[in-house]
């Protein structure tokens, strides 16, 4: 691999006639002192390999030199290739990590630092990663529709992809609906808990995970609400592109409406909207039947507080339907010191 983005630094390394190149290479390897994280070059007639160990190397009859080398990108991460090239305080304040939603890099960057060192950055990511065709920089998110702010920092100019969770296949356009694909794992648990045969709402859908998940694995019927019409298009495309065993209907709605049209019907309700859940339960409790599941997402400090909160609310409502919570899990980070629970509920 070559190009702008090689990173040269200091080390030692054999130098060698071309001919014997596989017969030290194969030496330096029994010896364990053939530095893995340098590149082997050709350099004025001869090869330069990398060694650990420079008297263990002199001692085989080799010769021996310090140089500069590249950087061997295996095992390395894009931070590593930003050594030298933007300084030690940004590197540092940049996240390890990035999302990947399909061949799309979302990173999590300040306005100030995508617009100075966002090109670079989306440079190195996606010369690690060659099946990224696009990088994003994202801000917050934002409103009703939890859609993130984005800036374009590299790559195709392109928001829409297609994101594969379990196999699936889900169109996803970040610039206009929520993803998040760490949820992955989530999505599939809640589709194992369904039966053959039930009917399932997924109240807050998006682009759909929990009920093409559910459809791609159980022949149950799935309503998939979302105020926000992009989403609903998404998931319309992902049906076309997935074999479904069951059957799936997206509709654009306000989950709030849905009680006056769906009166204690279904067997399980999803409720991914952790923010705002708690404020649409009695709709949720109107719906289902009884011995019914609702899947509640909720933000708090720890799965007591989550449970708290769902008690007070429930002591608020007035719907002739009891719950009993089953179990609160633990779902993912939301901000320092808070947390994304799942409370499992039954109606009695
Ligand atoms: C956190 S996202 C969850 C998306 C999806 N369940 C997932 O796992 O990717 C919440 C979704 O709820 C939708 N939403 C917010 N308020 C709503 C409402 N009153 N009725 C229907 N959908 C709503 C938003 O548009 C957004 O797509």
């Amino acid at each position: 691999m070559s190009g702008a983005l090689e990173t040269y630094v200091e080390t030692c390394a054999a130098v060698v006639e071309p001919e014997r190149t596989a017969e030290v290479l194969r030496l330096l390897k029994k010896r364990g002192v053939l530095n893995r994280r340098f590149r082997i070059v050709r350099r004025e007639g001869f090869i330069l390999i990398p060694v650990t160990d420079p008297i263990e190397a002199s001692r085989l009859g080799l010769r021996v030199t310090k140089t500069r080398l590249p950087l061997n990108y295996r095992g390395l991460t894009f931070k590593d290739l930003l050594v030298e090239r933007i300084p030690e305080e940004v590197l540092n304040r940049i996240p390890r990590s990035f999302d990947i939603i399909g061949d799309i890099a979302l990173i999590e960057l300040s306005p100030e630092d995508a617009k100075i060192y966002g090109k670079i950055i989306a440079e190195a990511i996606m010369k690690l990663h060659p099946n990224i065709k696009s990088v994003y920089a994202r801000g917050r998110t934002l409103g009703l529709e939890r859609v993130r702010e984005l800036m374009h920092i590299g790559g195709e100019k392109r928001t829409t992809t297609v994101h594969r969770e379990y196999g699936l296949k889900i169109f996803v356009d970040i610039a206009r609906v929520y993803f998040n694909p760490s949820l992955a794992e989530e999505h599939r648990r809640i589709a194992t808990y369904v039966k053959d045969g039930e009917l399932i709402l997924d109240m807050f859908a998006g682009t759909g995970p929990f009920s093409l998940h559910i459809a791609s694995i159980r022949k149950a019927t799935v309503i998939s609400i979302d105020v926000n019409p992009r989403a609903i298009e998404c998931l319309r495309v992902s049906i076309m592109l997935n074999k479904l065993r069951g059957d799936l209907h997206p509709l654009v709605a306000d989950s709030s409406y849905v009680a006056s049209m769906f009166l204690s019907q279904f067997d399980r309700v999803i409720m991914n909207l952790p923010q705002n859940s708690l404020n649409f339960l009695s709709q949720a409790l109107e719906i289902t039947k009884r011995n019914a599941y609702i899947y509640l997402y909720t933000i708090a400090p720890s799965c007591s507080d989550a449970v708290k909160m769902l008690q007070s609310t429930i002591s608020k409502i007035s719907v002739d339907k009891k719950v009993k919570v089953e179990n609160c899990v633990r779902i993912l980070p939301y901000s320092p010191r808070r947390y994304i629970y799942r409370i499992n509920l039954c109606t009695v």
